[in-house]
Order: C-alpha cells, then structure tokens, then sequence
C-alpha cells in the first residue's frame, strides 16, 4: 500500500524560499512514490486576508507555482480546498470534539492575534491581555473565530485523506500535533480506528526552518523578508547582497552571530557541501568577504529559482490548462472526501431516513 500524503499552502501571496524548501520541493519528490493531495489552502487565507478583489488571483498564483516547481496533475491530486466541501463538513463536526482553551494556547493563535491587536509580543502580561482584548474587541479587525478554529481546519485536511505523512516545515509541527491528538481523540471516542495519526515527514531528516535574510526569525510573507520563486534576477541578487551580516570575525573559530548562521543556514540549504565547507573554512580563518559568500548564494538560488520562475508565466497564462487541473484534481479529491466523511457520520450516529 503506498503512503498517503496530504499538505497544502494558504494563498496569501506569491511563493518564497520558505515555502519551497520546507514544504513544495518535498511535495515534487513525494509524489513519485506516494498517493499525494496537494491542495492550495484558499480558505485557512481567509483566516487575516478576507480580500475579495485578491481571493481568486492569489489562489490562480499559487496553482501556477505549484505546476511550474513540478507538481504534475497526473502524479499527485491537486486541488483547491475549497472545491472540496467535504473538508468544510469535517471540520465543523471535529469541532465538536475541540476545546476552545485548547485552541486559545495555540502557538499560532496567539501571534497572529497579538499583531492583529497591537499588543507586545515580548510582554508577559500579554497572555491575559490577549484574551481581554479578544472578548471585548467589536471592531471590524476582530479576530475571528476561523482564526482560532484554523488547527481544526488544517486537522479536517488532512484527516479527510487519512494521510500519514505530511510534509511541511518546522513552524507547523505544533498543528500536527494537534491533527494527532484529534485523530486520537476522534477514534477514542467512538471506539474506532478511524484515522491514522499523521506526522510531519521531510525524508528522515528534521524539518527546516529557512531563514529571513534581515538578520533574525524565519523567511516569512508577513515579516516583509521573502525572496520569492518569482523574483526576477536583478531583483533577486539585490535582495542577497543587502542581507545583515556583521562586522567579520575577528579571532579565528570564533562563533557565528545570527544574521551569519542565518545566511549559513540557507548556503546549506541551497549550496553544495563543498561550496558550504569552503565559506566555513574562510569564515573560520577570518579571511571571509561577505559579498562573496552572498554572491555564491544568489548564484545557487537562482540555479533552481530561474528555471521555475520562467514556467510560472507561461503556466499562469494557460487558462484553460488551469481549468483542467484544477477539476480534476476536485473531481479525484471529492472522491476520497466523501469516502471518509461517510465513514464519519455513520460513526457519529447520522441515518439515512
Ligand atoms: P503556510 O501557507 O504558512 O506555509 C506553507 C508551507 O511552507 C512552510 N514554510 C516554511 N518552511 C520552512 N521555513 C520557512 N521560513 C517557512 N515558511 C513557510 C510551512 O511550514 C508550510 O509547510 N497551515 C499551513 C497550510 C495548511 C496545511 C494544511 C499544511 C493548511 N492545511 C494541511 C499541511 C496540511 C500554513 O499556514 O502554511
């Protein structure tokens, strides 16, 4: 039996190194071994960015990502979520089976209420201060209860497949997590083994955090640090050669600051080992230059950047091309969906009259 993989990404905006490296380049691999379903998460984007005007081009985007990265329609199901009303119907009745305090301590939760809110991420008192200010906030900007049941909407993805593995980066471990203690819960209650517990999977190894390239935290649309697949070469090398560093090592081995291990980290990520052990040794002799280690580094990110980005065009222009995928990939979804959702309001004592 092959492995079930589910993963999706929002359709908040273009594609970045992030999303490439800690979710879609694993997506191209797994799909020559796995049944996979792969899907663009156009509702979780609804969760901060309710924009009609953009809903549909951000979602468009994304799909031409994806085919142009490699994703092939004959290999993998891919799909928007919400052309699959079968997630949406999951998700309400694994609702039933979440705490709201559960929700409330999400990691995620609690960031992107905290800058929805203004509040201090770094200030103690914020943990009260976020849940005072949620309660009795009536303002157009309130945070929503589809952000706080976005855990449940991601678990209803991916039980819907039965997946096992889902391959995404490291800053969606906590929501797996979850997605397993649903699972459990789920099946403990009605006495079934119903759903699997899935885990993330990145081909053995840890999954990765890529960095932003403004000195801390990780590469993300939100933190206004992305290098995206689309970025053209002149934009590209620009934003590399204007990453942080600092001022040079000044005693040999001496440890690295973090905008260094950041670039570091992302030379590993899109370098050879030779190129990587090279700029350690300078690094470590104190005879590095910077403009050359961020150089190497534009040069091999665009080695795997310029062949996708000159696809994405001609893809997001094939309309019709699009239109088959996407029903397809509806048609094969649906399919599993409805399986499992069956399954699950028999359990759940729902009868056909
Ligand atoms: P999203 O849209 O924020 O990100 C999509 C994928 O990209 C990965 N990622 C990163 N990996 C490493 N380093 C980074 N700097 C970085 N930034 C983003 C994310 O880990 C993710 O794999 N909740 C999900 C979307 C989702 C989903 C699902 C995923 C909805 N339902 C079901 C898997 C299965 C999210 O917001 O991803």
């Amino acid at each position: 039996m092959k492995d079930i993989v589910v993963s999706g990404i929002r359709s908040t905006g273009n594609l970045h190194l992030g999303n490439y490296y800690g979710a879609l380049c694993n997506f191209v691999k797994m799909q020559e071994e796995s049944n996979c379903y792969f899907f663009i998460a156009d509702l979780h984007a609804l969760t901060t960015h309710p924009d009609p005007a953009m809903l549909h081009e951000n979602v468009k985007n994304i799909l031409a990502e994806y085919l142009a990265a490699g994703l092939d329609p004959e290999k993998s199901t891919i799909f928007i979520q919400s052309d699959v009303p079968e997630i949406s119907q999951l998700y309400l009745l694994m609702n039933m089976h979440v705490g709201i305090g559960e929700l409330m301590r999400t990691a995620s939760f609690k960031d992107k209420a905290r800058k929805q809110l203004h509040l201090d991420t770094h200030a103690n008192e914020s943990e009260d201060a976020i849940e005072k200010e949620i309660i009795s906030d009536t303002s157009k900007n309130r945070v929503n209860a589809g952000l706080l049941t976005y855990p449940t909407l991601m678990a209803a993805d991916i039980l819907i497949h039965k997946a096992t593995k889902v391959p995404v980066g490291k800053d969606q471990e906590q929501h797996l997590e979850m997605t397993r203690r649903f699972a459990r819960r789920f099946n403990s209650v009605y006495g079934v083994e119903l759903f699997p517990e899935p885990t993330s999977y990145n081909f053995g190894q840890a999954s990765i955090k890529v960095p932003g390239l403004d000195g801390s935290g990780k590469m993300g649309k939100s933190e206004g640090n992305c290098i995206y697949l689309c970025d053209e070469e002149k934009v590209l090398r620009k934003k590399v050669m204007r990453a942080v560093t600092d001022e040079g090592p000044q005693v040999p081995n001496s440890p690295k600051s973090e905008p260094l291990e950041n670039l570091f980290t992302l030379l590993k990520i899109v370098s050879t080992p030779d190129v990587v052990s090279y700029f350690e040794e300078q690094y470590n002799n104190c005879s590095i230059r910077y403009g050359d280690l961020k150089k190497q580094l534009a040069e091999d990110i665009l080695k795997t950047t310029t062949p996708i980005r000159e696809r994405i065009l001609d893809i997001r222009s094939n309309d019709e091309y699009l239109r088959r995928v996407v029903a397809q990939g509806a048609e094969r979804a649906r399919e599993s969906a409805a399986r499992t959702l069956a399954e699950v309001r028999k359990v759940m004592g729902f009868k056909a009259f």
